[in-house]
């Protein structure tokens, strides 16, 4: 039986396992964002581990010479200065097995966490478009128990057969996408847990989703994964986060955001008769909004905004506020940005003062890469990978063959994300400007709230969308 209601997996630690835990208690699907897990993990041990339920859960991961070195690396008993900087993990790249053993355990903390004290089903989602993480990230929530993995921002077909290897206890394999890779030329990534010193054991096949926002996706996904697909959630352009592009040459409206027609809508009657379940998202958190879906034939609806700012989130307490408080006065501005994402994808914008929505504050930030989860692996001449982000120093992009044109009005994604989850680098004392990313419907979290009470639990969000 799957669940009605899927609370959207938010990056960067938007949703954590807290809010995932919250979720998933009411037995509906609580989903951890599997991005940037490792840097997540390094940051919060930095920071102290309070609570200590870090470190508490890292008892339950099989290796511990891995867990030893992470804590010798990064733990700081008490937590660092808070103008003291982060000290940088290593980013995302082939040949990095530092990179992998991180993001293996970062991954399996979260989902442990999420699982812990209930029976109820948890998922991670990951993107395609940030594949070097995939294999570790996979194996890490699968070592958890992970029971779904869900896949947007591409056309993850390898993913359902990474799945049924690691299952089964064998070594799996990916194919990277490489900027100007010859033709016929391949580039793998592989990753063997026993390698990295896991014994061999078998592992829960989690159910897979595919997000999507096309018909033709969804049939793809359907008739060529590699492996079963579970089902879909199938995202409009209203969603916050990362929106798939509108088809056709990019056109803009008066305010500059990208025009979607009737032709970006997915066509449901086509899906629905795929056979799969299937969760409408895209401004589906309202009351009233589970019951049209189910009336369409849906499983039910995946929901975003109307989780990131309830109290279980990790968005920072003061943006929350301040975004709840814009609800309240009905001044809540969504900019979908054509350019913000490194990505090249429409990216959702919450406007606020002091953050990278302002152009003094995105004028005045020096440009810096040093988280590199958006970095896209390109072909050296000599045949090697390189990794570049339009959102990166111009010059610096430019010398490894990038376009120029690609780095204008790029925000770093990574940086700005991590300050909204309250772990921003600091760099000359200074802190990493936040960027807030959020749906359409941040206009209404309002609505959520009770009485004279200034927040909101995710409890709240499930039981006012259920009676709805
Ligand atoms: C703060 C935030 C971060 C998000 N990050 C991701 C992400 O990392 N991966 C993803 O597939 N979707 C992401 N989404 C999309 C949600 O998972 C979900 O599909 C979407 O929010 C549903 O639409 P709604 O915002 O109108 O509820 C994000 C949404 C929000 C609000």
């Amino acid at each position: 039986m799957h669940p009605s209601i899927i609370q959207g997996g938010m990056g960067v630690a938007v949703s954590n396992w807290s809010l995932a835990r919250a979720v998933s208690q009411t037995g509906q699907l609580g989903v951890v964002s599997g991005t940037a897990l490792g840097t997540v993990l390094a940051r919060r041990l930095q920071d102290g581990d309070p609570g200590g339920l870090m470190r508490q859960a890292m008892e339950a991961f099989p290796l511990p010479y891995l867990v030893e070195r992470v804590l010798q690396r990064y733990f700081i008993p008490g937590g660092k200065a808070a103008d003291q900087p982060y000290r940088g993990t290593p980013m995302p790249n082939l040949a990095q097995k530092l990179h992998a053993e991180l993001t293996i355990l970062g991954c399996f903390l979260e989902v442990h966490l999420a699982k812990r004290g209930h029976d109820g089903a948890v998922g991670i989602n990951l993107l395609e478009k940030i594949q070097i993480p995939t294999l570790s990230s996979l194996y890490g929530a699968m070592l958890a128990g992970v029971d779904y993995v869900l896949m947007g921002a591409g056309i993850p077909r390898a993913i359902p057969r990474i799945l049924d290897q690691y299952a089964a206890n064998e070594p799996a394999e990916m194919k990277i996408d490489v900027q100007g890779a010859l033709e016929g030329e391949s580039f793998i990534d592989r990753l063997d847990p026993t390698d990295y010193g896991f014994e061999k054991m078998q592992l829960k096949r989690p159910a897979f989703i595919g997000i999507i926002s096309s018909t033709v996706l969804a049939k793809t996904l359907a008739k060529r994964a590699e492996g079963s697909v579970e089902g879909f959630v199938v995202e409009g352009a209203s969603a916050g986060g990362h929106n798939a592009p509108p088809r056709g040459p990019l056109q803009l409206s008066e305010s500059g955001e990208p025009i979607f027609t009737e032709r970006d809508q997915p066509d449901i009657a086509t899906i629905r008769d795929l056979g799969l379940p299937f969760w409408l998202a895209g401004a589906y958190g309202r009351p009233g909004k589970l019951a049209e879906a189910q009336a369409l034939g849906a499983q039910g609806i995946q929901v975003g905004t109307a989780f990131a700012f309830c109290e279980e989130s990790g968005l920072d307490p003061e943006v929350k506020s301040r975004a709840i408080s814009q609800s309240l006065a009905g001044e809540t501005k969504v900019f979908t940005d054509p350019y913000a994402s490194p990505t090249g994808f429409p990216f959702k914008v919450l406007e606020a003062d002091g953050t990278l929505s302002d152009d003094e504050v995105y004028q005045d930030r020096q440009r810096v890469c040093d988280l590199g989860y958006l970095r896209t692996p390109y072909r050296r001449e000599d045949g090697s990978v390189g990794y570049r982000c339009p959102g990166e120093p111009e010059q610096n992009y430019v010398r490894k063959g990038g376009a120029p044109e690609e780095t204008l009005g790029r925000k770093c994604v990574c940086n700005g994300l991590m300050s909204g989850v309250g772990m921003a680098q600091t760099r000359k004392g200074k802190p990493e400007p936040i960027l807030l990313t959020a749906g359409d419907d941040a206009r209404r979290i309002s609505d959520f709230l009770k009485d004279d009470e200034e927040s909101y639990t995710a409890a709240d969000v499930v039981a006012s969308l259920i009676k709805g």
